[in-house]
């Protein structure tokens, strides 16, 4: 074997096959620094494309400290203490496992197929390991020795198995995010051990049984994300216990029974709380309104009945508001109170009332609603009278749905004014007279549903000068006047 010496700097020195840029590179002599050259060129023969050219740096021309994402520690001998490529296609070498020195390691967003290895679980000062959005199959592997580990993100893969239990994982460990793959299994109750843990998300994964009461001692918990399971039982008590909690995503489960009343006191600290899709009945708590910070509030298609709780305006933050698809009912004037108070949720963008029991005129109150909000959906109910006027004041909607209900009269000229409006659904009412030419000037509108009123007249050809506008119905009306093209 003939090697060509290389004396590189002071500090070190690197040994090549002056013959290849191959990874066979071994000198005893040097110790840790050639296990770290031959554990950085295993990785890189694991590479089979690499588009972005990530690598190119990778040669014998270059210290590997200089290595694009290669980070050394300044100490000497330096050791490799972070990868973070992008843009790679092939394995993750085992060899990863050699660089004992290395921190966070992040090879997310990358097309790395086959399995973990499980040699990176001998990564014992590893504290972040980043692998999410690649294909990678298989189990999970154990990483309860990497005791400095903090945050492990194996989100966007398609590993199966199931989750990891507080056996394979470190002491400390803060962040598991093990969204978007293939896990099944139940959640392990011995993650209430894990009493570091502050976010766990495990959403779109096929992980069934209920969420495990242990989970209750998690006090630090901040996000508990699940949305997307075949997860089922009541509401878990043990959110209750988790009282800095800010995210809670429940939605598409199979979550039955009702909400705890005391809910928003339990959890002042909620920011998002999304829990549609699940079979959730009964009132929504009024306590939901203790919990300030509330900004996204979801609970469409689940079965709950009662009336909108009128202290719902107090949440001051409410960006996104959605109860469709349940069997809330307003019928008077008390029970539309809630939308008197929803003027005061200055910041809301999305309303969403669709496919209730909400009866009768909508409240002239609508017109003190944010000029935020950009998405009303008031379809599919029971509502009744005259084009709602207030929404004459909301200048920034970009879709409009009121479809299904039983307004009556004409469809306002005003509705022309409303320049961002993208969407306008005002089909199965009962909407009389003609379709006002002042739609021609809505110069964003892509969709223009009319179907199942009792317009008359034409169209108006000025609608033939909207450049967007790809989808209009006007079936079932008493119109002339062919579709404008
Ligand atoms: C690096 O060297 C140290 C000290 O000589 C040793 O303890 C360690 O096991 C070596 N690491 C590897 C990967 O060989
Ligand atoms: C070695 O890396 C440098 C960049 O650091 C690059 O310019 C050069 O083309 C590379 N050499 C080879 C043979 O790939
Ligand atoms: C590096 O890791 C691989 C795979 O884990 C192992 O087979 C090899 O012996 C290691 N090499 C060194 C120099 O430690
Ligand atoms: C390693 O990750 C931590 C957070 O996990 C970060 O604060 C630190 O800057 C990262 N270090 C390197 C070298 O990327
Ligand atoms: C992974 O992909 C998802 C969905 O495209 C994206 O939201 C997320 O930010 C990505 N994660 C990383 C670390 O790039
Ligand atoms: C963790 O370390 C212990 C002690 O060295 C060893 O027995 C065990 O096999 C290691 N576990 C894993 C998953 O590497
Ligand atoms: C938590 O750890 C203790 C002590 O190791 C153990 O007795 C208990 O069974 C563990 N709890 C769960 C739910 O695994
Ligand atoms: C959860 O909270 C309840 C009431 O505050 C308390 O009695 C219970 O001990 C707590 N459970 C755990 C596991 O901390
Ligand atoms: C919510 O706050 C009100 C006062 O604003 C208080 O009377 C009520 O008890 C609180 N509810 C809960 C569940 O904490
Ligand atoms: C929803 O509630 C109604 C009335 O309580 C009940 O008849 C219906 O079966 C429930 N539906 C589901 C899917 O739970
Ligand atoms: C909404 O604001 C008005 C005026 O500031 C106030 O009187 C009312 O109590 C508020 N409603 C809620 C639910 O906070
Ligand atoms: C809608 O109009 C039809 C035909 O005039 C009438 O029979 C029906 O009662 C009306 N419905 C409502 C809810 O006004």
């Amino acid at each position: 074997m003939t090697m060509k010496v290389t004396t590189a700097t002071a500090h070190f020195l690197l040994v090549f096959l002056a013959s290849t840029i191959s990874h066979s590179v071994i000198c005893s002599a040097l110790g840790n620094e050639t296990d770290q050259l031959s554990s950085l060129l295993e990785f890189k023969n694991a590479i089979s494309l690499d588009p972005e050219q990530s690598l190119i740096s990778w040669n014998s021309s270059n210290h590997l400290c200089s290595w694009e994402g290669v980070s050394c520690s300044s100490k000497n001998p330096p050791r490799v203490t972070a990868i973070d490529l992008v843009g790679l296609v092939g394995r993750i070498s085992p060899s990863l496992g050699n660089l004992t020195f290395l921190r966070n390691l992040s090879l997310a967003t990358n097309r790395f197929t086959g399995q973990i290895p499980a040699s990176l679980g001998r990564l014992r000062r590893l504290r972040s390991l980043y692998l999410s959005n690649n294909t990678l199959q298989g189990t999970i592997p154990s990483f309860a020795n990497c005791s400095e580990l903090r945050a492990l993100f194996l989100d966007g893969n398609e590993l199966a198995g199931g989750l990891p239990g507080a056996g394979d994982l470190p002491v400390g460990i803060e962040a598991l995010v093990l969204s978007s793959n293939r896990l099944a299994g139940t959640i392990p109750p011995s993650l209430g051990n894990v009493t570091t843990l502050r976010k766990l998300a495990c959403m779109n994964n096929g992980v069934g049984g209920g969420i495990p009461g242990e989970l209750a001692a998690l006090r630090g918990m901040e996000v508990l994300a699940v949305d997307g399971n075949r997860l089922s039982g009541g509401f878990p008590v043990a959110v209750m216990n988790m009282s800095g909690l800010a995210v809670l995503g429940l939605s598409t489960n199979g979550f039955t029974g009702e909400l705890p009343s005391g809910i928003g006191g339990f959890l002042p600290k909620l920011r998002q709380l999304t829990i549609g899709g699940n079979f959730f009945q009964g009132n929504i708590p009024s306590s939901l309104a203790n919990a300030s910070n509330l900004f996204k509030l979801g609970m469409s298609d689940n079965n709950f009945t009662g009336v909108v709780p009128a202290s719902i305006g107090k949440l001051a933050k409410l960006t996104l508001l959605n109860l469709e698809m349940n069997q809330l009912h307003a019928r008077s004037k008390q029970e539309w109170e809630f939308m008197d108070n929803l003027a005061n949720c200055t910041e809301l963008q999305v309303l969403s009332l669709e496919k209730n029991q909400m009866e009768g005129q909508v409240p002239s109150s609508l017109g003190n609603f944010s000029v935020q909000l950009q998405y009303l959906y008031l379809g599919l109910n029971r509502l009744s009278g005259s084009f709602p006027s207030g929404i004459a004041n909301l200048p920034n909607l970009i879709i409009l749905a009121l479809d299904d209900n039983w307004f009556t009269g004409s469809v306002p000229q005003w509705l022309g004014g409303l320049k961002t409006l993208q969407s306008l659904t005002v089909s199965y009412n009962n909407f009389t007279g003609y379709v006002p030419s002042s739609l021609s000037n809505l110069s964003h509108l892509m969709e223009l549903f009319l179907e199942s009123n009792q317009f008359i007249g034409n169209i108006p050809p000025s609608l033939g000068n909207l450049q967007f506008l790809t989808t209009i119905d006007i079936s079932n009306n008493n119109l002339h006047g062919s579709v404008p093209e």
